[in-house]
């Protein structure tokens, strides 16, 4: 029986999320970034988060071997950062209005909240790799507005009640 792999793809769109985009150091660039669905939280005690990295991705192996990462949520206003870091060979943040952390990796400006983690652990898991990531700051900016949304392909903002 073969497996349909783009109606799994679109099957896992009806899924709502969030977007965030990651921040590492890497040696190509003074740091780079990736936009992802994939981020959840694991823990809060300890504080852990995970997101998930396509092992084909350019951008593996800096967030791989990076001792942490910064994890930007974003507002419906970042769509345009996003559509960048999600481009294919898209990797460096110039240009990009950024926020610094203590930990290093830069979080993008006016973020609704980042939590800046060291690497707790890389695990392989098929065609992709689930970063666990230990929280050591965030903040949450109140103010910074709705979320960007990403629903059946497409960007969406949240319809409140
Ligand atoms: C909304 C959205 C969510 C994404 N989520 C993930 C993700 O969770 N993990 C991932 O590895 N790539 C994700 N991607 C793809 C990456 O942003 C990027 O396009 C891909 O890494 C490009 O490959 P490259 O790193 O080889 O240039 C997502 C792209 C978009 C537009």
């Amino acid at each position: 029986m073969t497996f349909d792999i783009r109606g799994f793809r679109n099957a896992l769109g009806c899924f709502p999320t969030g977007i965030a985009v990651m921040t590492a150091s890497s040696d190509e660039a003074s740091h780079i970034g990736i936009t992802v669905n994939s981020f959840t939280s694991v823990s809060l005690a300890p504080p852990l988060v995970l997101w998930c990295i396509d092992r084909r991705s350019r951008r593996y192996p800096a967030f791989a071997n990076a001792t942490g990462f910064t994890v930007s949520i974003l507002a419906s206003n970042h769509q345009a950062v996003s559509s960048r870091l999600a481009g294919a060979g898209e990797h460096n943040l110039d240009g990009i209005a950024l926020f610094p952390t203590e930990l290093g990796p830069p979080a993008l400006a006016d973020a609704l909240a980042i939590f800046e983690c060291t690497r707790e652990s890389v695990q392989d898991a098929g065609d992709h790799a689930i970063l666990i990531g230990r929280v050591l700051r965030f903040a949450q900016h109140d103010g910074a507005g709705a979320p960007l949304v990403y629903f059946q392909g497409k960007y969406g903002a949240l319809a409140r009640s």
